[in-house]
Formats: C-alpha cells, sequence, structure tokens
C-alpha cells in the first residue's frame, strides 16, 4: 500500500514506519525539520517538507503522494506534561489535532485515498457506569476547562473522520504508551516523578487505567490498515487496573520506592481536579471490538508483564 503518515518522528512513529517499511507498504512521511526527514529517510521512509497548519502545501503533498491510506499519528505534547499548566500545551495540541487533522483529512480526500487512520486516546470516559467500558461509553465532554473543551474538540474530529463517506475513517484510541520513548521509558518523566516519590496514589486510587505497549500500537496500526469497519476502536491491553495497583508494580518494575499515599483534598491542591478524577473515577477500556475487529491481539497483554519487561 501506497500510505502518508504524519507522526513519523514521533516515539510511535520511528517505531512505525520502518514496520510499515518491512510489511511492504512505500511510506511518504511529513515533518516540520530537515534533521526528522534525515532520519524518516535512512529508516526507508520518502520524506516531505511540511506543516499540516499550512493546508495548501500539505494538500499539494498529499496528493502527490497518491496515497491509499493517510495515517494521522500528530501530537503536540510535551514528554514532562505538568498537571498544574496543561492550559498552553492542551491549546496547541489541540490545534493540531482539529486545525491540522481536519486539513489532513480534506487533503486525503482531495487525494482519493480509500482509509484514514487517526490516533486518539482511550482515557476520556465520563466518570459514569462500570469501571471497563467500551467505545459507546460517554466522553468526560463536562470537565471543567482545559480538558472539557479539549475533549469536546477530540470528540469532534473524531466524528468528521468515521462520517467521512469519501474514505474509511478510523479513530484508534490507545491507552497510556509505555515503552522506550515514553514518559514511563525508565529515563521518562512519569518514572522521574516515581522515583522521587512524587507519584502518589490518591484518595482510594479507584481510577482506572488502559496501558498499551508502544509495539502493540505499532501492530494495531498496521493490522487497521487492512481490516476494521469505520469507527472507533479501543486499542489497549488485556487488564485495565487501577491506579492503587499499577502505581506501587511500576515503581518495583523501575527500582524505585513504594508510593506515598496522598488524601483527596490534599492531591486536589497540589495537582488540580482532573488528575484527582483520573486517579480516582477514571474508567479503563475495553479492547474487544479491536481484537475480535481489527484481528489485532496485544503481544504484551498485561501491563504486569509489560511493565517487567520494558522497564526491568
Ligand atoms: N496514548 C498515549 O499515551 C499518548 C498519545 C499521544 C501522545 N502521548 C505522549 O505525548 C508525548 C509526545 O508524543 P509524540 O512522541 O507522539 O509527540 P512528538 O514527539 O511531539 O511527535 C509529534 C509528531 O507530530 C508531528 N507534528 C506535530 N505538529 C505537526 C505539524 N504542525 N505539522 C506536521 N507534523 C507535526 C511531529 O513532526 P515533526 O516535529 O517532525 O514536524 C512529530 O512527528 C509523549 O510523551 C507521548 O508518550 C501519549
Amino acid at each position: 500500500m501506497r500510505i502518508f503518515l504524519t507522526g513519523g518522528s514521533g516515539v510511535i512513529g520511528w517505531l512505525l514506519v520502518p514496520a510499515l517499511v518491512a510489511a511492504g507498504h512505500e511510506v511518504t512521511a511529513i515533518s516540520r525539520r530537515q534533521d526528522a526527514a534525515d532520519g524518516l529517510a535512512a529508516q526507508g521512509a520518502q520524506p516531505v517538507i511540511g506543516d499540516v497548519l499550512d493546508v495548501d502545501r500539505l494538500t499539494d503533498l498529499v496528493v502527490a503522494a497518491r496515497p491509499d491510506a493517510v495515517i494521522q499519528h500528530l501530537t503536540s505534547l510535551p514528554q514532562d506534561l505538568n498537571p498544574r499548566d496543561t492550559k498552553a500545551a492542551f491549546a496547541r495540541n489541540d490545534r493540531i489535532r482539529s486545525h491540522g487533522a481536519g486539513n489532513l483529512l480534506a487533503a486525503a480526500k482531495a487525494a482519493g485515498a480509500r482509509r484514514y487512520l487517526a490516533q486518539n486516546v482511550c482515557f476520556l470516559y465520563a466518570a459514569a457506569g462500570p469501571s471497563v467500558v467500551g467505545e459507546d461509553a460517554p466522553l468526560a465532554t463536562d470537565m471543567p476547562e482545559p480538558y472539557g473543551p479539549s475533549i469536546r474538540a477530540h470528540a469532534a474530529m473524531e466524528q468528521r473522520i468515521i462520517d467521512s463517506a469519501e474514505l474509511e475513517g478510523l479513530v484508534l484510541r490507545f491507552g497510556f504508551w509505555y515503552g522506550p520513548g515514553t514518559t514511563f521509558a525508565a529515563g521518562g518523566y512519569t518514572a522521574r516523578q516515581v522515583r522521587r516519590r512524587r507519584y502518589p496514589v490518591i484518595g482510594d486510587g479507584a481510577g482506572v487505567f488502559s496501558f498499551v505497549h508502544v509495539h502493540d500500537v505499532v501492530g494495531a496500526t498496521i493490522a487497521a490498515l487492512a481490516q476494521g469497519a469505520p469507527g472507533v476502536y479501543n486499542v489497549c491491553d488485556d487488564d485495565p487496573a487501577p491506579a492503587r495497583e499499577w502505581i506501587p508494580a511500576y515503581a518495583r518494575a523501575i527500582g524505585a520506592p513504594a508510593p506515598r499515599h496522598v488524601p483527596v483534598w490534599l492531591a486536589r491542591l497540589l495537582a488540580g481536579p482532573y488528575v484527582v478524577t483520573q486517579a480516582t473515577q477514571m474508567r479503563g477500556a475495553s479492547n474487544h471490538k479491536a481484537k475480535e475487529q481489527l484481528g489485532w491481539t496485544p503481544k504484551y497483554a498485561s501491563w504486569r508483564q509489560g511493565f517487567v519487561e520494558a522497564l526491568g
């Protein structure tokens, strides 16, 4: 297949490009940076320089690549996202995922692409109903700023993609990425916080997290090129788990001291309401649909094994 890839120089992109090339795909990968473009070329992609916010140039590049499929692995989030200071980071990310993704979708249609795959996350569900939910569960669109507006922007992006009549639009809602290059890697931001005992179990720690190893992110993306009806898919491992279980296990896996336990009122003061909601009320995601319809199975079925293998 001919593929036009965005985000090829990101955490997933660096793994995805060689995997796509090895699977026999012809990959055109866009970057704003010459150094990243050189790296993409070394991995076997055809690099092009451009910005998804520049709609005219983007459209020319996508049309020239004549892609069968377009992959949107765009983000603009810092590795060390401080939960007290998310407003500017979210605004940048929302712009890329709303405006940039809108431009990319329009360019894919102009180029006659048949399939469009987009990255999103499966940890934005509303704190209601069962502890592990499927794709039809409501999203937490009524959270306070900056989260609510950001989640609404992500929901609108998804709807535009899956409603596209001109192409098959699939949104892969990934769990928290872990593995090389991520914030959970041994040298990553989360690991540093946990080592300094700054990543506590908050309240009863009942918020359910869904994880996915970066190699499984790549595997699911490649599987979704060939299989799956238009729609949204949770892509995470088989073992969504509460914060009170995974934080101590993660600390052990990286050789860090056991986490502190802090009350909700203190965490709300120190880290803000969103972190507290995540830590105490977040819903996990079921990967049932992705396994059934994408023909994909996570190699790392549980973070319990994955943390030890990826981080030990
Ligand atoms: N599910 C999850 O857990 C999840 C999901 C998303 C992100 N994250 C986290 O967020 C952090 C950053 O993720 P990441 O590595 O993917 O981000 P990144 O390293 O910032 O990469 C983002 C990618 O998007 C491209 N991009 C951004 N803006 C663009 C624009 N205007 N035009 C064209 N391309 C553009 C970048 O291309 P160039 O810079 O080469 O132009 C780059 O390839 C990591 O810590 C990651 O773990 C986590």
